[in-house]
C-alpha cells in the first residue's frame, strides 16, 4: 500500500512516501526556523501560513521523486495532533481533500505516536514490546509499548519538555532557535566537571521528569559568571556540557528504572532529542550494563519529518482503520486513548 503522509504540527513541512512493500520511496522537510528565529520560537499564525504556501508543492516534489502519479496512491495519513491547531489544520485540510478526490481512505496520525514508530523506518527495527523514551519539544515521555496502539505511560514530565529545557537554556546563552543542536555543538567544547548540575527527581522513587529546576540552576550559574551581561566563550561551553550531562543522566536514571520495573530488554528513543549525540552514547551504556539493547532513527527522522506520519498512517490503514469525511484536529491528544491494531 502506497500512503502519502503529511506533518504539519509545528514549525516544519514533512511529506513522504511509504510503500507497505517496498518502504520509503520518498521523503522531503522544508524547515521555517529562518521565519521563527527573529522571534525566538514559532508564531502559529506565520507557521499556518507557510504550510498552507509549502504542503501541495512538497508533495508535487516527492510524487516526483518517488516516480508515481497521484492516481497510484493508496492512501492519505496527516498529522491530526498534538500540535499547533492552525498549523495542524492545514495538513488536515489538505490531506483529507486530496484523498477525497482521489478516492482513497485517508487517517489523521498521532505526531508522537509517528515518532514512536520512525525507528521502524530503520533496516534492522526493534520488535515489540520495548520501552520508548519520547524525547521533543513539547513531551518527555516514557512509554510501554506492546504493540502499535498498546501505549501505557508510565512516566512524563512535570513541566517543561527535555527539548524545551534544550531551546531555553539555548536562548539564555544567546543560541539561534531552535536551541537544541546549538547547545550540542557548544558542548563539544566544553570541559565535564567544571560545573555540576542536579539530576531532577532522581533521588525520589518514580518515572516522572521535572526540567524546570535545572533550567533555573543554568540561569542562575549564567548569571553568576558573567560580567557586564557577558559570558566568556570558555564558560558558555563548559556550561552547555554541564547542562547536556544533567539532562542524559537524568533520562538515563529513568530509563534504566523503566527497563528494570517492565522487565523489557529493548528500549528506543524517539523525537528530537533523540538526534543528541552524547544522550545516544549514555544510553547506550545504560543498555549495554542491563545487556539490553538501544534503538533510534536516523537523524532525519529524528525530528518531525513526513515519513514518520506515511509510515504510521500505513499500518492504521492497513488495519482498517480510516478517518470520516470530517477535517478532526486534536491539539491536545493523549497517546494512551489510540486503539490498538
Ligand atoms: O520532535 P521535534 O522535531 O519536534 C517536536 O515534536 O517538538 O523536536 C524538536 C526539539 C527541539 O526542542 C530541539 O531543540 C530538539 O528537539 N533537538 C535537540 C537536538 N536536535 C533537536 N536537542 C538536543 N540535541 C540535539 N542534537
Ligand atoms: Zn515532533
Amino acid at each position: 500500500m502506497k500512503v502519502l503522509g503529511i506533518e504539519t504540527s509545528c514549525d516544519e513541512t514533512g511529506i513522504a512516501v511509504y510503500d507497505s512493500d517496498a518502504g520509503l520511496l520518498a521523503d522531503c522537510l522544508y524547515s521555517q526556523a529562518d521565519i521563527h528565529a527573529k522571534y525566538g520560537g514559532v508564531i502559529p499564525e506565520l507557521a499556518s501560513r507557510d504550510h498552507i504556501r509549502k504542503t501541495l508543492p512538497l508533495v508535487k516534489q516527492v510524487l516526483n521523486e518517488a516516480g508515481i502519479k497521484a492516481e497510484e496512491l493508496e492512501g492519505v495519513a496527516y498529522t491530526a495532533g498534538p500540535g499547533l491547531v492552525g498549523a495542524l489544520l492545514v495538513g488536515a485540510s489538505i490531506g483529507r481533500s486530496l484523498a477525497m478526490g482521489l478516492g482513497i481512505p485517508a487517517i489523521g496520525v498521532h505526531h508522537m505516536e509517528g515518532h514512536l514508530l520512525a525507528p521502524m523506518l530503520e533496516p534492522d527495527p526493534p520488535e515489540f514490546p520495548f520501552v520508548a523514551l519520547l524525547v521533543s519539544g513539547g513531551h518527555t515521555q516514557l512509554v510501554r509499548v506492546d504493540g502499535i496502539g498498546q501505549y501505557e505511560m508510565l512516566g512524563e514530565s512535570l513541566d517543561d519538555a527535555a527539548g524545551e529545557a534544550f531551546d531555553k537554556v539555548g536562548k539564555m546563552l544567546g543560541l539561534p532557535y531552535p536551541g537544541g543542536p546549538h547547545v550540542a555543538k557548544l558542548a563539544l567544547q566544553g570541559n565535564s566537571g567544571r560545573f555540576e548540575f542536579p539530576r531532577p527527581m532522581t533521588n525520589r522513587p518514580g518515572l516522572d521528569f521535572s526540567f524546570s529546576g535545572l533550567k533555573t540552576f543554568v540561569r542562575n550559574t549564567i548569571a553568576e559568571h558573567s560580567s557586564e551581561g557577558e559570558l566568556e566563550e570558555q564558560t558558555a561551553s563548559d556550561i552547555a556540557k554541564a547542562f547536556e550531562e544533567a539532562v542524559a543522566g537524568t533520562l538515563a536514571i529513568k530509563c534504566r528504572r523503566a527497563i528494570e520495573h517492565t522487565g523489557l530488554e529493548t528500549l528506543i528513543i524517539a523525537g528530537g532529542v533523540s538526534a543528541n549525540l552524547h544522550l545516544r552514547e549514555v544510553l547506550e551504556n545504560t543498555m549495554a550494563k542491563v545487556n539490553g539493547r538501544l534503538y533510534y532513527a536516523q537523524f532525519k527522522f529524528c525530528t518531525d519529518n513526513g515519513a514518520m506520519i506515511a509510515y504510521t498512517g500505513c499500518q492504521r490503514l492497513l488495519a482498517g482503520q480510516e478517518a470520516d469525511l470530517g477535517i478532526h484536529v486534536q491539539p491536545r491528544w493523549s497517546l494512551e486513548t489510540l486503539s490498538a491494531i
